[in-house]
């Protein structure tokens, strides 16, 4: 039991929305928003992982709608993500892997061959996995799973079997999900995973999104009654 917490998700995501909102309120630029909303991604994973002891966390991190963005918001992204895919990735996350959903072959070479490493370099540690959502979404992902058991030739198919073709395969489902900046939307993450999960949605910007804040929302989680369709007795 941590912090007074007794029953902790197994699996939690977030959608890290309100970058640019956050930065705008302050005179700065987008890209200062995304800079800070990073700063506080690895902040919040950590807390997640270390003093939590939450096994999973996934993140919503750019979405294949994304790529409508400006080119120069686009290419800062990516910079972003070059500073976390890199080799020291180990030494700031011990004991966890590295797992990314979505394409990222569709990024440019570099980026694309630094996630395929890590992820390499990860892949048997078991204790944390970090599911990091880039050039992802969850249609994407479930027509990627459903043509692969097409090439497979499977019949029959079960949800066990869709399960098993998805980027979180042998991973419990989401079982909280926490979209901040106020949207009560979904925006197409992990749509097949999320189907019993709790949702909150904060009205806070991701980069002020704190550590108090992650344990309010870990309150509410606790707060929930989740009947997965039975009744109380
Ligand atoms: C979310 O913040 C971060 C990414 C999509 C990468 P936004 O950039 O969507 O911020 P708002 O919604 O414009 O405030
Ligand atoms: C969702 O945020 C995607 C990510 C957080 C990566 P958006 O800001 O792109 O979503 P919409 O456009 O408001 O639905
Ligand atoms: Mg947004």
């Amino acid at each position: 039991m941590v912090k007074g917490l007794k029953k902790l998700p197994k699996h939690i995501g977030f959608i890290i929305d309100g970058n640019g909102r956050w930065a705008k309120e302050r005179g700065q630029t987008r890209s200062m928003g995304h800079k800070a909303g990073f700063r506080n991604l690895e902040r919040i994973i950590k807390e997640c992982f270390y003093t939590y002891g939450i096994p999973v966390v996934s993140i919503y991190a750019f979405s294949t709608e994304n790529w409508n963005r400006p080119q120069k918001e686009v290419d800062y992204l990516m910079q972003l993500f070059r500073q976390c895919i890199n080799e020291e990735f180990r030494d700031k996350y011990p004991n966890v892997r590295l797992n990314i959903m979505g394409d990222h072959t569709r990024l440019d070479k570099d980026l694309s061959d630094a996630c395929a490493k890590v992820m390499v370099e990860t892949k048997d540690i078991t204790e944390f996995t970090l599911n990091l959502g880039i050039n992802y979404s969850g249609k994407a992902e479930l027509t990627y799973a459903f043509n692969q058991m097409a090439e497979e030739g499977l019949k029959n198919i079960t949800a066990e079997d869709i399960d098993n073709h998805l980027y979180t395969k042998g991973q419990p489902p989401l079982d909280f999900c926490v979209r901040t900046s106020g949207e009560n939307r979904l925006s197409n993450f992990m749509l097949w995973q999320i189907a019993y999960a709790e949702l909150y949605f904060p009205e806070v910007h991701w980069p002020a999104f704190n550590k108090r804040d992650l344990y309010t929302a870990l309150k509410v989680y606790q707060g929930r009654d989740r009947r997965f369709g039975a009744i109380k007795e």
